[in-house]
C-alpha cells in the first residue's frame, strides 16, 4: 500500500515527512485544519504498525518525532471519545446489564437499509468503506493479548482462532471478505480504498488501534470487541438478506452468513469469558469496558448516521 492522499495541512506535513525520512521539522508541524486531517494522519500513523507503507521507510515506525504526533492526536482523540462517553451501568451482574447496554442502544441500521432498500451502488460504497477494517479484520485485538492474564488470555485466542481462521488461511475472516470482494468486481487490495474512507470510518478503525496500543487501555480494547461481536450477527444476517435480494455473488454472501453463526457464539465469550474474567480480576478496569464498548456502538451510529442521510438525500 502506498501512503494515502493528504486531508489538510498536518496530514500534509507528516505525510511528507513520513515519505523522505526528514522527521526533525515535525515539532513544528502545523496544527490539524480539520477532524478528517487529524484522523487521516493517525490512521497512518497507526499503519506503521500494521503492514506499513511501500513508500516509507520501516524504520520510521518507531521514529520520536513521529510518535510524538501520534500522542498528540491520541491524547486529542481519547479526549473527544470520553466527552461522548453516557453514564455506565453499576458493576453488579456485569453481563446481564452488558448486553442490556448494548440493547438499549437504539441507532440507525445500515444492515436494515441494505436489507430492505439499498441499490446496488450504495452497497459497492458500503463494501468498500468496510475494506480499511474487515481487511485486518481482529488485528487490532491480537495487540491486546500479551497484556492480559491467563485466563483471559486464553478466552481471547479462543475468539482470535475463529477469526484468522483456525488456522486454514482460506477460512481467516479477512479472507472470505477479499474473496467477497474480488468476486463483486472490487479491488481486494490492502487499503486501495483508504482515500474515499470517510472521517467516521477513520474514527472507528483509529479507536480499535489508540485501545489496542495502549496497554492502559486494554479494557476499553476488550470492551469494544465485545460491544461489536453483540452486534453482529442480527446485522449480519439481514446484510446477507440484502446482498441476496440484489444478486451479489455467493462468497460476499457468505462472509455474512459466516458471521450470523459465529458472532453469536463470540458475543457471548466476549462478555462473558472475556470481559467478565477481566472484570473480576480487575475490577476497577470497569467503566473502561463500557467506553470501549459505547465508543464501539457510537462510532457505528455516527457512521450510519453519515451514509444514510447521504443516500436519503
Ligand atoms: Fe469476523
Ligand atoms: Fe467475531
Amino acid at each position: 500500500m502506498l501512503m494515502p492522499e493528504s486531508r489538510g495541512s498536518l496530514s500534509e506535513a507528516v505525510f511528507r515527512a513520513m515519505r523522505t525520512g526528514e522527521t526533525s521539522g515535525l515539532a513544528e508541524a502545523p496544527p490539524s485544519d480539520t477532524a478528517e486531517d487529524a484522523q487521516v494522519t493517525l490512521w497512518a500513523l497507526y499503519e506503521q504498525h500494521y503492514r506499513g507503507f511501500e513508500d516509507v521507510a520501516g524504520e520510521l515506525e518507531w521514529d520520536p518525532q513521529l510518535i510524538g504526533v501520534r500522542r498528540g492526536l491520541e491524547q486529542e482523540f481519547e479526549r473527544t471519545l470520553r466527552d461522548r462517553m453516557p453514564e455506565v451501568p453499576e458493576p453488579d451482574g456485569f453481563a446481564e446489564k452488558f448486553f442490556d447496554f448494548v440493547a438499549d442502544h437504539d441507532g440507525p441500521s445500515l444492515a436494515a437499509h441494505v436489507h430492505r432498500k439499498a441499490t446496488e451502488d450504495q452497497v459497492h460504497e458500503l463494501l468498500r468503506h468496510r475494506t480499511i477494517y474487515h481487511l485486518k479484520e481482529a488485528d487490532h485485538t491480537t495487540w491486546v493479548i500479551p497484556r492480559l492474564s491467563d485466563r483471559v488470555k486464553a478466552a481471547v485466542m479462543e475468539l482470535q482462532f475463529d477469526e484468522y481462521g483456525g488456522g486454514d488461511p482460506n477460512l481467516l475472516h479477512a479472507h472470505l471478505f477479499v474473496r467477497g470482494l474480488q468476486d463483486s468486481g472490487l479491488n481486494p487490495e490492502y487499503g486501495a480504498y483508504i482515500n474515499e474512507a470517510p472521517l467516521e470510518v477513520l474514527e472507528e478503525n483509529n479507536a480499535m488501534s489508540l485501545f489496542g496500543l495502549n496497554r492502559r487501555l486494554r479494557a476499553a480494547s476488550l470492551g469494544f470487541l465485545a460491544a461489536f461481536e453483540a452486534t453482529s450477527s442480527a446485522p449480519s444476517r439481514l446484510m446477507a438478506q440484502g446482498l441476496k435480494r440484489l444478486g451479489f455473488p455467493e462468497s460476499m454472501i457468505e462472509y455474512y452468513t459466516e458471521h450470523v453463526e459465529a458472532d453469536a457464539v463470540h458475543e457471548q465469550l466476549a462478555v462473558r469469558t472475556i470481559c467478565g474474567a477481566l472484570l473480576e480480576e480487575e475490577p476497577e478496569l470497569h467503566d473502561d469496558v463500557y467506553f470501549g464498548a459505547f465508543s464501539a456502538l457510537d462510532l457505528a451510529d455516527r457512521y450510519a448516521e453519515r451514509m444514510l442521510t447521504r443516500w436519503a438525500a
